[in-house]
Protein backbone atom coordinates (compact mmCIF):
# COMPACT_ATOMS: atom_id res chain seq x y z
CA UNK A 1 0.00 0.00 0.00
CA UNK A 2 1.25 3.55 -0.80
CA UNK A 3 2.74 5.69 2.47
CA UNK A 4 1.30 8.90 3.49
CA UNK A 5 4.68 10.45 1.94
CA UNK A 6 4.03 9.02 -1.26
CA UNK A 7 0.33 9.88 -1.36
CA UNK A 8 0.82 13.11 -0.52
CA UNK A 9 3.45 13.89 -3.16
CA UNK A 10 1.66 12.07 -6.09
CA UNK A 11 -2.27 12.43 -5.27
CA UNK A 12 -4.53 14.93 -6.75
CA UNK A 13 -2.26 15.52 -9.91
CA UNK A 14 -4.42 13.55 -12.60
CA UNK A 15 -5.09 16.64 -14.59
CA UNK A 16 -1.83 18.28 -14.41
CA UNK A 17 0.05 15.17 -16.53
CA UNK A 18 -2.59 16.00 -19.11
CA UNK A 19 -0.59 19.52 -19.63
CA UNK A 20 2.59 18.66 -18.80
CA UNK A 21 2.33 20.38 -15.64
CA UNK A 22 3.56 18.81 -12.14
CA UNK A 23 0.32 20.68 -10.98
CA UNK A 24 -3.18 20.91 -11.84
CA UNK A 25 -3.79 23.61 -14.07
CA UNK A 26 -6.23 25.84 -12.30
CA UNK A 27 -9.45 25.65 -13.95
CA UNK A 28 -11.94 28.18 -13.93
CA UNK A 29 -15.36 28.51 -15.57
CA UNK A 30 -18.99 28.05 -15.23
CA UNK A 31 -19.60 26.62 -18.39
CA UNK A 32 -18.76 23.28 -18.68
CA UNK A 33 -19.00 21.68 -22.39
CA UNK A 34 -19.93 18.62 -23.44
CA UNK A 35 -18.35 16.43 -26.05
CA UNK A 36 -21.76 15.51 -27.65
CA UNK A 37 -25.10 14.67 -26.87
CA UNK A 38 -24.94 11.83 -25.33
CA UNK A 39 -22.81 12.61 -22.74
CA UNK A 40 -24.76 15.69 -21.70
CA UNK A 41 -27.75 13.57 -21.82
CA UNK A 42 -25.66 10.84 -19.80
CA UNK A 43 -24.52 13.65 -17.34
CA UNK A 44 -27.82 14.19 -16.32
CA UNK A 45 -29.03 10.71 -15.38
CA UNK A 46 -25.22 10.50 -12.94
CA UNK A 47 -26.43 10.99 -9.85
CA UNK A 48 -22.35 12.14 -9.14
CA UNK A 49 -21.54 13.48 -12.54
CA UNK A 50 -17.53 14.04 -12.70
CA UNK A 51 -18.13 17.68 -14.58
CA UNK A 52 -21.15 18.76 -15.32
CA UNK A 53 -21.49 22.75 -13.56
CA UNK A 54 -19.02 24.24 -12.39
CA UNK A 55 -20.83 24.82 -9.06
CA UNK A 56 -20.78 21.62 -8.66
CA UNK A 57 -16.50 21.47 -9.12
CA UNK A 58 -14.13 21.80 -11.55
CA UNK A 59 -11.05 19.71 -12.70
CA UNK A 60 -8.74 20.84 -9.57
CA UNK A 61 -11.64 20.96 -7.02
CA UNK A 62 -11.92 17.20 -7.89
CA UNK A 63 -8.28 17.03 -7.67
CA UNK A 64 -8.44 18.05 -3.93
CA UNK A 65 -11.43 16.27 -2.97
CA UNK A 66 -9.84 13.05 -4.69
CA UNK A 67 -6.80 13.33 -2.27
CA UNK A 68 -9.11 14.06 0.70
CA UNK A 69 -11.16 11.51 -0.18
CA UNK A 70 -8.12 9.28 0.04
CA UNK A 71 -6.55 10.33 2.94
CA UNK A 72 -9.43 9.51 5.18
CA UNK A 73 -10.40 6.45 3.43
CA UNK A 74 -14.02 7.88 2.87
CA UNK A 75 -15.99 6.98 -0.27
CA UNK A 76 -16.96 10.44 -1.09
CA UNK A 77 -15.75 13.88 -0.40
CA UNK A 78 -16.72 17.54 -0.86
CA UNK A 79 -15.03 20.91 -0.25
CA UNK A 80 -16.94 23.80 1.19
CA UNK A 81 -15.45 27.22 1.65
CA UNK A 82 -14.40 26.83 5.12
CA UNK A 83 -14.99 24.31 7.49
CA UNK A 84 -17.58 25.81 9.40
CA UNK A 85 -19.94 25.26 6.04
CA UNK A 86 -18.42 21.86 6.18
CA UNK A 87 -20.12 21.26 9.42
CA UNK A 88 -23.45 23.03 8.81
CA UNK A 89 -23.58 21.54 5.06
CA UNK A 90 -22.48 17.76 7.15
CA UNK A 91 -25.44 18.39 10.21
CA UNK A 92 -28.18 19.85 7.80
CA UNK A 93 -27.82 16.32 5.85
CA UNK A 94 -28.00 14.48 8.26
CA UNK A 95 -31.35 15.24 10.46
CA UNK A 96 -34.77 16.74 9.84
CA UNK A 97 -37.42 18.40 11.62
CA UNK A 98 -38.53 16.35 14.99
CA UNK A 99 -35.09 14.86 15.43
CA UNK A 100 -32.75 15.01 18.53
CA UNK A 101 -28.71 15.42 18.26
CA UNK A 102 -26.08 14.98 20.63
CA UNK A 103 -23.24 17.62 20.42
CA UNK A 104 -19.84 17.70 22.75
CA UNK A 105 -19.80 20.27 24.66
CA UNK A 106 -16.50 21.34 23.66
CA UNK A 107 -17.20 21.34 20.20
CA UNK A 108 -15.49 24.74 17.77
CA UNK A 109 -17.58 27.87 19.70
CA UNK A 110 -18.97 28.59 16.32
CA UNK A 111 -20.14 25.33 15.28
CA UNK A 112 -21.59 25.13 19.08
CA UNK A 113 -23.64 28.12 18.29
CA UNK A 114 -24.95 26.99 15.05
CA UNK A 115 -25.91 23.71 16.81
CA UNK A 116 -27.75 25.33 19.60
CA UNK A 117 -29.01 28.41 17.79
CA UNK A 118 -29.66 27.51 14.53
CA UNK A 119 -30.59 24.44 14.16
CA UNK A 120 -33.70 24.40 16.98
CA UNK A 121 -35.19 27.02 14.35
CA UNK A 122 -35.77 23.73 12.18
CA UNK A 123 -37.19 22.20 14.26
CA UNK A 124 -33.96 19.46 15.80
CA UNK A 125 -33.74 19.55 19.42
CA UNK A 126 -30.32 19.97 20.10
CA UNK A 127 -28.61 18.16 23.58
CA UNK A 128 -25.07 18.48 24.64
CA UNK A 129 -23.26 16.05 26.18
CA UNK A 130 -20.49 15.33 28.66
CA UNK A 131 -17.13 15.35 25.77
CA UNK A 132 -15.37 12.52 27.53
CA UNK A 133 -18.42 10.10 28.35
CA UNK A 134 -17.04 7.15 26.19
CA UNK A 135 -19.71 4.38 25.56
CA UNK A 136 -21.80 6.16 28.15
CA UNK A 137 -22.99 7.98 25.57
CA UNK A 138 -25.98 5.59 24.93
CA UNK A 139 -28.00 7.07 28.21
CA UNK A 140 -28.02 10.37 26.38
CA UNK A 141 -30.08 8.97 23.43
CA UNK A 142 -33.35 9.26 22.81
CA UNK A 143 -35.89 7.49 20.32
CA UNK A 144 -35.48 10.09 17.62
CA UNK A 145 -31.57 10.85 18.42
CA UNK A 146 -30.03 11.19 14.43
CA UNK A 147 -26.53 11.85 15.30
CA UNK A 148 -23.79 12.65 17.54
CA UNK A 149 -20.80 15.09 16.75
CA UNK A 150 -17.90 14.19 17.80
CA UNK A 151 -14.31 16.58 18.03
CA UNK A 152 -11.47 14.89 19.56
CA UNK A 153 -9.26 16.80 21.16
CA UNK A 154 -12.09 19.27 21.70
CA UNK A 155 -11.57 23.00 21.35
CA UNK A 156 -9.57 25.02 24.00
CA UNK A 157 -9.81 22.45 26.43
CA UNK A 158 -8.35 19.34 24.56
CA UNK A 159 -10.26 16.86 26.14
CA UNK A 160 -9.98 13.62 24.18
CA UNK A 161 -12.81 11.45 23.65
CA UNK A 162 -13.26 7.63 22.91
CA UNK A 163 -14.57 8.09 19.32
CA UNK A 164 -15.12 4.17 18.67
CA UNK A 165 -16.65 3.27 21.80
CA UNK A 166 -19.07 6.30 21.28
CA UNK A 167 -19.62 5.03 17.45
CA UNK A 168 -19.72 1.40 18.90
CA UNK A 169 -22.95 2.88 21.25
CA UNK A 170 -23.93 4.59 18.88
CA UNK A 171 -24.68 2.38 15.91
CA UNK A 172 -25.79 0.07 18.28
CA UNK A 173 -29.18 2.72 18.27
CA UNK A 174 -28.82 3.15 14.78
CA UNK A 175 -27.38 6.82 15.50
CA UNK A 176 -24.95 8.12 13.07
CA UNK A 177 -21.43 10.30 14.09
CA UNK A 178 -19.82 12.95 12.56
CA UNK A 179 -16.76 14.11 13.13
CA UNK A 180 -14.87 16.72 13.51
CA UNK A 181 -11.32 15.85 12.61
CA UNK A 182 -9.83 19.40 12.12
CA UNK A 183 -7.35 19.53 15.05
CA UNK A 184 -5.43 16.25 13.86
CA UNK A 185 -6.09 16.09 9.93
CA UNK A 186 -6.26 13.52 8.11
CA UNK A 187 -2.87 12.71 8.39
CA UNK A 188 -2.85 12.01 11.97
CA UNK A 189 -6.08 10.43 12.61
CA UNK A 190 -8.99 9.39 10.32
CA UNK A 191 -12.09 9.50 12.34
CA UNK A 192 -13.90 7.41 9.81
CA UNK A 193 -11.37 4.42 10.61
CA UNK A 194 -12.20 5.11 14.01
CA UNK A 195 -16.28 4.35 13.47
CA UNK A 196 -17.61 7.87 12.39
CA UNK A 197 -19.54 7.97 9.81
CA UNK A 198 -19.13 11.30 8.18
CA UNK A 199 -15.66 13.33 8.60
CA UNK A 200 -15.55 17.38 8.34
CA UNK A 201 -12.08 19.16 7.77
CA UNK A 202 -11.27 22.96 7.95
CA UNK A 203 -8.48 22.29 5.02
CA UNK A 204 -8.12 26.36 6.43
CA UNK A 205 -5.68 24.96 8.79
CA UNK A 206 -2.65 22.27 8.85
CA UNK A 207 -3.90 20.89 5.86
CA UNK A 208 -3.25 24.34 3.78
CA UNK A 209 -0.59 25.62 6.18
CA UNK A 210 -0.22 28.97 5.34
CA UNK A 211 -3.03 31.51 6.75
CA UNK A 212 -3.76 32.62 2.83
CA UNK A 213 -6.65 29.97 2.29
CA UNK A 214 -10.73 29.42 3.83
CA UNK A 215 -11.62 25.79 2.95
CA UNK A 216 -13.23 22.32 4.28
CA UNK A 217 -14.18 19.42 3.21
CA UNK A 218 -16.94 16.91 4.06
CA UNK A 219 -16.06 13.21 3.15
CA UNK A 220 -18.89 10.03 3.82
CA UNK A 221 -18.20 6.78 4.92
CA UNK A 222 -20.58 4.86 3.47
CA UNK A 223 -23.12 5.27 0.97
CA UNK A 224 -26.38 5.80 3.38
CA UNK A 225 -24.96 9.53 4.43
CA UNK A 226 -23.12 9.88 0.87
CA UNK A 227 -26.57 10.22 -0.53
CA UNK A 228 -27.52 12.39 2.20
CA UNK A 229 -24.17 14.90 2.18
CA UNK A 230 -24.74 15.18 -1.85
CA UNK A 231 -27.95 16.05 -1.79
CA UNK A 232 -27.81 18.94 0.88
CA UNK A 233 -24.00 20.37 -1.26
CA UNK A 234 -26.09 20.38 -3.94
CA UNK A 235 -28.73 22.07 -2.90
CA UNK A 236 -26.71 24.35 -0.97
CA UNK A 237 -25.42 25.38 -3.76
CA UNK A 238 -21.83 25.02 -2.14
CA UNK A 239 -18.91 25.95 -4.35
CA UNK A 240 -15.37 26.90 -3.97
CA UNK A 241 -13.06 28.97 -5.79
CA UNK A 242 -10.30 27.06 -8.33
CA UNK A 243 -7.87 29.00 -6.72
CA UNK A 244 -8.37 28.06 -3.49
CA UNK A 245 -8.41 24.64 -4.58
CA UNK A 246 -4.90 24.93 -6.04
CA UNK A 247 -3.73 26.93 -2.31
CA UNK A 248 -4.64 23.84 -0.54
CA UNK A 249 -3.13 21.34 -2.73
CA UNK A 250 0.03 23.42 -2.86
CA UNK A 251 -0.30 23.32 1.51
CA UNK A 252 -1.04 19.58 1.62
CA UNK A 253 2.07 18.71 -0.40
CA UNK A 254 4.09 19.53 3.15
CA UNK A 255 1.78 19.06 5.87
CA UNK A 256 3.26 15.97 7.00
CA UNK A 257 6.70 17.67 7.57
CA UNK A 258 5.39 21.18 8.83
CA UNK A 259 3.38 18.86 11.05
CA UNK A 260 6.26 16.84 11.73
CA UNK A 261 8.46 19.90 13.11
CA UNK A 262 5.42 21.67 14.51
CA UNK A 263 4.74 18.73 17.03
CA UNK A 264 8.28 18.99 17.91
CA UNK A 265 8.37 22.83 18.72
CA UNK A 266 4.98 22.41 20.30
CA UNK A 267 6.36 19.64 22.91
CA UNK A 268 9.56 22.23 24.07
CA UNK A 269 7.32 24.59 24.74
CA UNK A 270 5.23 22.20 27.05
CA UNK A 271 7.99 21.34 28.34
CA UNK A 272 9.13 25.10 29.21
CA UNK A 273 5.77 26.12 30.34
CA UNK A 274 5.48 23.16 32.64
CA UNK A 275 8.76 25.01 34.74
CA UNK A 276 6.21 28.18 34.96
CA UNK A 277 4.92 28.71 38.53
CA UNK A 278 2.58 31.23 37.13
CA UNK A 279 1.19 28.01 35.13
CA UNK A 280 -1.79 25.86 36.94
CA UNK A 281 -2.35 23.74 34.04
CA UNK A 282 -1.44 22.69 30.83
CA UNK A 283 -3.63 20.89 28.36
CA UNK A 284 -1.60 18.95 25.50
CA UNK A 285 -2.04 15.49 24.50
CA UNK A 286 0.84 14.46 23.87
CA UNK A 287 1.84 15.58 27.45
CA UNK A 288 1.77 12.41 29.54
CA UNK A 289 0.46 14.23 32.70
CA UNK A 290 -2.73 14.48 29.90
CA UNK A 291 -5.63 12.45 31.79
CA UNK A 292 -6.69 11.00 28.39
CA UNK A 293 -2.80 10.75 27.15
CA UNK A 294 -3.48 6.89 26.62
CA UNK A 295 -6.46 7.52 24.67
CA UNK A 296 -4.13 9.89 22.00
CA UNK A 297 -1.69 6.71 22.33
CA UNK A 298 -4.27 4.77 21.27
CA UNK A 299 -5.60 6.63 18.51
CA UNK A 300 -3.27 9.19 16.83
CA UNK A 301 -0.21 9.01 14.56
CA UNK A 302 1.13 12.62 16.35
CA UNK A 303 0.28 15.04 18.23
CA UNK A 304 -0.64 18.95 16.05
CA UNK A 305 0.92 21.98 17.87
CA UNK A 306 -2.71 23.71 19.71
CA UNK A 307 -2.77 23.25 22.96
CA UNK A 308 -3.65 25.56 25.77
CA UNK A 309 -3.14 26.10 29.74
CA UNK A 310 -4.39 28.24 32.14
CA UNK A 311 -2.45 30.80 34.60
CA UNK A 312 -3.36 30.36 38.55
CA UNK A 313 -6.27 31.92 39.48
CA UNK A 314 -4.82 35.27 41.09
CA UNK A 315 -3.64 36.68 37.54
CA UNK A 316 -6.74 38.70 36.78
CA UNK A 317 -7.79 39.43 33.20
CA UNK A 318 -5.60 42.65 33.04
CA UNK A 319 -2.11 40.42 33.54
CA UNK A 320 -3.52 37.79 30.85
CA UNK A 321 -3.47 40.97 28.98
CA UNK A 322 -0.17 42.27 29.56
CA UNK A 323 1.12 38.72 29.35
CA UNK A 324 -0.21 38.88 25.38
CA UNK A 325 0.56 42.62 24.75
CA UNK A 326 4.53 41.90 25.54
CA UNK A 327 4.38 38.91 23.37
CA UNK A 328 6.65 39.86 19.43
CA UNK A 329 6.30 36.36 17.91
CA UNK A 330 3.34 34.94 19.07
CA UNK A 331 0.36 37.23 17.76
CA UNK A 332 -3.00 37.10 18.69
CA UNK A 333 -5.58 35.87 16.04
CA UNK A 334 -8.70 33.83 15.76
CA UNK A 335 -6.96 31.29 13.30
CA UNK A 336 -4.30 28.14 14.36
CA UNK A 337 -2.70 25.47 12.19
CA UNK A 338 -0.58 27.56 9.61
CA UNK A 339 3.71 28.07 10.13
CA UNK A 340 3.02 30.92 11.80
CA UNK A 341 2.35 30.88 15.41
CA UNK A 342 -0.77 32.49 17.09
CA UNK A 343 -2.38 33.07 21.03
CA UNK A 344 -5.79 33.46 21.94
CA UNK A 345 -7.03 33.65 25.27
CA UNK A 346 -10.64 32.96 25.41
CA UNK A 347 -13.70 31.50 28.01
CA UNK A 348 -14.98 28.84 26.55
CA UNK A 349 -18.72 28.00 26.88
CA UNK A 350 -19.84 24.88 28.43
CA UNK A 351 -22.79 23.59 29.70
CA UNK A 352 -20.89 20.76 32.05
CA UNK A 353 -18.24 21.19 34.38
CA UNK A 354 -14.99 21.15 33.16
CA UNK A 355 -11.48 22.36 34.14
CA UNK A 356 -11.64 25.55 32.10
CA UNK A 357 -14.65 26.65 34.31
CA UNK A 358 -14.74 30.83 35.19
CA UNK A 359 -11.38 30.15 33.73
CA UNK A 360 -9.54 32.19 30.81
CA UNK A 361 -8.15 29.52 28.91
CA UNK A 362 -4.72 30.42 26.90
CA UNK A 363 -4.55 28.65 23.01
CA UNK A 364 -0.97 28.59 21.40
CA UNK A 365 -0.65 27.40 17.57
CA UNK A 366 2.67 26.89 17.24
CA UNK A 367 4.43 27.27 14.30
CA UNK A 368 7.78 26.55 12.61
CA UNK A 369 9.86 29.11 14.39
CA UNK A 370 12.94 28.10 16.12
CA UNK A 371 11.64 26.90 19.70
CA UNK A 372 13.98 29.15 21.61
CA UNK A 373 12.66 32.01 20.09
CA UNK A 374 9.19 30.88 21.22
CA UNK A 375 10.14 30.21 24.53
CA UNK A 376 12.32 33.44 25.16
CA UNK A 377 9.55 35.24 23.98
CA UNK A 378 6.95 33.70 26.36
CA UNK A 379 9.62 34.30 28.89
CA UNK A 380 9.36 37.98 28.59
CA UNK A 381 5.59 37.73 29.07
CA UNK A 382 5.87 35.75 32.14
CA UNK A 383 8.24 38.61 33.08
CA UNK A 384 5.76 41.00 32.44
CA UNK A 385 3.09 39.07 34.60
C1 LIG B 1 -12.05 22.47 15.49
C2 LIG B 1 -12.48 23.41 14.42
N1 LIG B 1 -13.37 22.98 13.53
C3 LIG B 1 -13.82 23.77 12.54
C4 LIG B 1 -13.36 25.07 12.42
C5 LIG B 1 -13.92 25.95 11.34
O1 LIG B 1 -13.02 26.06 10.27
P1 LIG B 1 -12.97 27.34 9.34
O2 LIG B 1 -12.28 28.42 10.11
O3 LIG B 1 -12.20 26.84 8.16
O4 LIG B 1 -14.36 27.70 9.00
C6 LIG B 1 -12.42 25.56 13.30
C7 LIG B 1 -11.91 26.94 13.19
O5 LIG B 1 -11.15 27.42 13.99
C8 LIG B 1 -11.98 24.71 14.34
O6 LIG B 1 -11.11 25.13 15.28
Amino acid sequence: MTKLSTKLATLGRTSAAKVHLVNPPITRGSTILFDNYEDFKQSHHNPYPSLDYARRGTSIIREVEDVICQLEEGIYTRVTPSGMSAISTASLALCAAGDHILVTDHAYGPARDFYENTLPQFGIEVDFYPPTIGGEISRYFKENTRFVHVESPGSFTFDLQDIPAIAKAAHANNVLVLADGSWASPILMQTLKLGADVAVQSLTKYMSGHSDVMYGAITAGNEEVRDKIHQMYTHMGMCTSPDDAYLVLRGLRTVELRLKQQQENALQVVNYLKTQDAVDYISCPMDPDHPQHTLWQRDFNGCSALFSFVLKKDYTEEKIAKFVDTLDIFHLGHCWGAYESLIYPDRPKRAFDCWSKDRIVIRLSIGLEDPQDLIQDLEKGFKAL
